[in-house]
């Protein structure tokens, strides 16, 4: 675990080790959160990386580690695609994940990209809400240029202070978005983001090597001066926890790093 001076970031020789390493992580999250409160909370990234860590959760030994009759599953965004569209990040961890265990359909929190959004965000809103206590685990993603969840840098969505959900907007297609907000992400009791690729390197060292990772207490001032999303994650419990691949971590410090 990383100390208050230094992120928690763990290296792996490819992603398949990354995803062995998630799952071990998310089957402790859920020991301990249904040994605790009977229940257990799951935030689950977006695009690509996670993909091969919903398969594998999928499929045993892994399947039988969580029980998925006590376990409700969360997102961290969504496009606002219908939920059977390519780009939807439900119709991924459904296809993936969530269709193959036995997960109650009550208990899949899907953020409806299908309506309009900030009816949709108000909505889910009021689910997280109703949930009873935060996230006890949020998985999330990187892109190359820092953004996480769909909050992207210099957009006006990072600065939200009261809501938890809110639409966005992205760069890249599908532009219009559903996310959750630094305050709701923060509200985790813990964080784990999942980045891969070469491609993400210098971004990912710039957020990593940023001071903020060495003084968590930011004022919200130096919170927000602070360009990089992926760079202004917190979590409730301290430090959030990275699983990067070697070739997303080709560009730290080898200080940094441990196996
Ligand atoms: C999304 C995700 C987004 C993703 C990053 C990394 O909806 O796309 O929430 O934040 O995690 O863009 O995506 P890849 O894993 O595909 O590189």
């Amino acid at each position: 675990m990383g100390n208050d001076r230094s992120p928690d970031v763990r290296v792996f020789d490819s992603v398949a080790a990354l995803h062995g390493a998630a799952a071990a992580l998310v089957v402790a999250a859920a020991t301990n959160a249904l040994r605790r409160r009977g229940v257990f909370h799951l935030g689950l990234a977006g695009g690509k990386t996670p993909r091969g860590l919903y398969e594998l959760l999928a499929t045993e030994p892994w399947r039988e580690r969580i029980d998925w009759t006590r376990t409700h599953a969360w997102f961290g965004d969504e496009r606002c695609v219908p939920f059977d569209h390519p780009d939807s990040n439900f119709g991924m961890a459904s296809a993936a994940l969530l269709s193959h265990v036995s997960i109650p359909p009550s208990q899949v929190h899907r953020m409806r990209g299908e309506i309009e959004p900030d009816s949709a965000a108000r909505a889910y809103e009021a689910e997280l809400h109703a949930a009873g206590g935060p996230l006890d685990l949020l998985l999330l993603g990187m892109g190359a240029d820092g953004h996480t969840a769909s909050l992207f840098p210099g957009a006006a969505e990072l600065e939200e202070r009261r809501r938890w959900v809110i639409p966005a907007v992205a760069p890249v297609e599908p532009r219009r978005r559903l996310t959750l907000t630094l305050p709701a992400i923060r509200q985790a009791r813990s964080v784990t983001v999942l980045v891969a690729g070469i491609d993400k390197a210098p971004t990912l060292n710039a957020v990593l090597s940023a001071p903020e990772h060495r003084q968590p207490g930011l004022s919200n001032r130096a919170d927000r001066a602070v360009p990089l999303p992926a760079a202004r994650l917190r979590a409730a419990s301290g430090a959030v926890r990275w699983l990067v691949d070697r070739d997303g971590a080709s560009r730290m410090p080898v200080a940094n790093l441990r196996a």
